[in-house]
């Protein structure tokens, strides 16, 4: 694997291997990798000549200097799995690289799809989340970007700002990746106490019963169902749990009038934020 710090070594590298015709895919990542991040690598490894990750730390989505500080930071460890999955490249920029002094904030219209959800919870994260992808798509200009659904809620924020550049990078979502009982795989998972990550799996037991109910149930139902589970479990503080239109990311009040819902939650469970989500249909 060949590993790259700045942007014009990067760059020159890959204006030779589009010469050569290849197409490039491009996971970006903030790094402490588990298997999740690893599919997303071997499905792009699977459908494109040369796969490029990214390892950075963006501080522009962070609304919480805590959380950026505590963010896990494992690269040698990193690199050993990207080398033994066989990625082509690492981008592994600082933070003048990717952020340069002449560096301009785009500014995207996001039609709501960023008030919901996580941007109600952690606000300004999608913009930061938006300028470093944006940023970084730049750069790299791969002809496929793959995200995971396990983000949903970036995955379509991500999805409407190519719209809105009229760009031609394809975007594919990735499935959620799950532990063997369900939990759905995080870097935060590994911070879980022992006695807490047993209780964990609930959360995707629950959403797996809305989506079992929305066949028969209301939307209303389905809500009340879901909070009062995830709230009868005292372990968990619940965040929020939401059915949202699967395009629009805005609540559903009447199932009939969606083509597609999702139900998405974030619980803290031991001091520890986590999110999940379902495509109900
Ligand atoms: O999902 C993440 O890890 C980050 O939000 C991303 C897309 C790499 C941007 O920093």
């Amino acid at each position: 694997m060949l590993l790259f710090k700045t942007v014009a070594d990067l760059q020159i590298h890959i204006a030779q291997q589009k010469q050569n015709g290849r197409t490039i895919g491009f996971v970006p990542t903030m790094g402490a990798l588990h298997q999740g991040h690893l599919s997303l690598m071997k499905q792009s490894i699977n459908e494109n000549t040369a796969t490029i990750c990214s390892i950075f730390v963006n501080p522009t989505q962070f609304n919480d200097a805590e959380d950026l500080q505590k963010y896990p930071r494992t690269i040698e460890k990193d690199i050993e799995l990207l080398t033994q999955v066989g990625v082509d490249i690492l981008f592994l920029p600082e933070v003048n690289e990717v952020y340069p002094d002449n560096w301009q904030t785009p500014s995207f219209d996001f039609q709501g799809l960023d008030e919901l959800m996580e941007g109600e919870h952690r606000p300004g994260h999608f913009s930061g989340v938006a300028e470093v992808v944006y940023r970084l798509l730049d750069i790299v200009q791969p002809t496929t970007l793959y995200m995971g659904q396990k983000d949903y809620q970036q995955w379509r924020i991500i999805q409407s700002m190519l719209t809105q550049l009229s760009s031609d990078i394809r975007l594919k979502r990735c499935v959620i990746e799950r532990e063997i009982d369900g939990l759905a795989m995080s870097s935060r998972n590994v911070r879980l106490p022992e006695e807490a990550r047993m209780i964990a799996p609930n959360i995707n037991k629950i959403l797996e019963l809305a989506r079992q109910e929305i066949i028969t149930l209301t939307i209303q139902e389905v809500l009340l169902n879901a909070r009062k589970r995830l709230n009868e479990i005292a372990e968990f503080t619940l965040d929020y749990f939401e059915i949202v239109d699967a395009q629009s990311l805005q609540r559903v009040e009447n199932k009939d009038k969606s083509e597609s819902l999702v139900a998405c939650t974030a619980v803290y469970l031991a001091n520890i934020r986590l999110i999940d989500n379902i495509i109900l249909r």
